[in-house]
């Protein structure tokens, strides 16, 4: 469940019921590691049982191979290509790898995109979840940027979820900044993974220190005693440390980083810890951190909901 987030909530579902009414919305959703964009765009999914839903996230295996994106976002709908102009057509083919041909005119891609997706939404509205979209290969942000900025009146709906900064192929489409959750919220997302007793300085300064990133929030409690959480963190002066090292020894000079927040902030408390609550925790510490830095999606397992039926 969602914890805070209304706001965020109430823009998706706004977004939603334009796109019932007969208009078109994009969206990027924007924010750090583990901040809760997967978990918006899934409340979008969710709040879309009347949408048809295609998906095509950016991975980063992928990112050198042209037009990978495209290919998993339009894979249901290429029984329509028929039905767009024939240079469009073409183009969109060669991109896909349907038809052989010199490397296609993007113009016409972005185009031939724009008018599948109008084909596919004319029969019931159309969600595009593009998430991870700071690993699209560079021939589908083109192409996807260019389709958001044009939506006019087709019943489709496209939400991003990236990390990037805002600019690059995405410059111009309105966007969400994701936030850290607010004290209160945190409080009670904490409480639920916190296994007993956490002292209250404790709860108050995870918080602080996370800046109610939820995946910091939710990913300290494991591994870590109830006894540790209960009073590990107390030891004075154990906060002002930085870096995560591998051995017991105490870091010599205060180096929380100036002006870090969320996940790099969250990665200084969780190293910071380490000196006062000994090895299980440091090794929590260094995986955690390391997790949150370097955090890799899996394949996406949203379901399709436009059937190669329709046609
Ligand atoms: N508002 C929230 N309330 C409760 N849990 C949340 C909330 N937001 C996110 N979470 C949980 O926090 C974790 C991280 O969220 P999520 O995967 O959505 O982050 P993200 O911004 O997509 O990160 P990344 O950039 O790594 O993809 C998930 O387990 C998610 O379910
Ligand atoms: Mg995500």
């Amino acid at each position: 469940m969602l914890r805070g987030r209304r706001q965020q909530v109430e823009a998706l579902d706004e977004l939603l019921a334009d796109v019932r009414a007969g208009h078109s919305r994009a969206l990027v959703v924007r924010g750090e590691p583990g901040i809760g964009k997967t978990a918006l765009l899934n409340h979008a999914a969710g709040a879309a049982a009347d949408f048809q839903v295609a998906q095509g996230d950016g991975v980063e295996s992928e990112m050198e191979l042209p037009y990978s994106t495209l290919q998993q976002l339009c894979a249901r709908m290429l029984h329509r290509l028929d039905r767009l102009p024939p240079p469009q057509r073409d183009a969109l083919s060669v991109a896909l790898g349907l038809q052989s041909g010199n490397a296609p005119d993007r113009l016409l891609v972005g185009l031939a995109v724009l008018g599948l997706l109008s084909e596919v939404a004319a029969e019931q509205p159309l969600l595009c979840l593009i998430d991870d979209a700071q690993w699209l290969d560079q021939t589908s942000a083109q192409a996807l940027g260019f389709v958001a900025r044009r939506l006019d009146t087709e019943s489709v709906a496209v939400i991003f979820g990236t990390r990037d900064r805002a600019g690059g192929d995405l410059a111009g489409v309105p966007e969400l900044t994701v936030r850290g959750l607010a004290a209160a919220d945190a409080r009670v997302l904490l409480a639920a993974v916190i296994p007993g007793r956490l002292d209250e300085s404790v709860r108050d300064r995870i918080i602080a220190e996370s800046s109610g990133n939820p995946l910091a929030l939710l990913e300290l409690p494991h591994g870590v005693t109830v006894a540790e959480l209960a009073g590990g963190f107390g030891v004075a002066g154990a906060l002002a440390l930085g870096g995560c090292g591998t051995s017991d020894a105490k870091p010599a000079a205060p180096a929380r980083p100036a002006g870090a927040t969320g996940a790099a902030a969250a990665r200084t408390i969780f190293c910071s810890t380490t000196t006062s609550v000994g090895p299980p925790m440091m090794r929590r510490c260094s995986t955690l951190s390391r997790r949150i830095r370097t955090r890799r999606r899996r394949p996406s397992t949203v379901a399709w909901s436009i059937t190669a039926s329709r046609g």
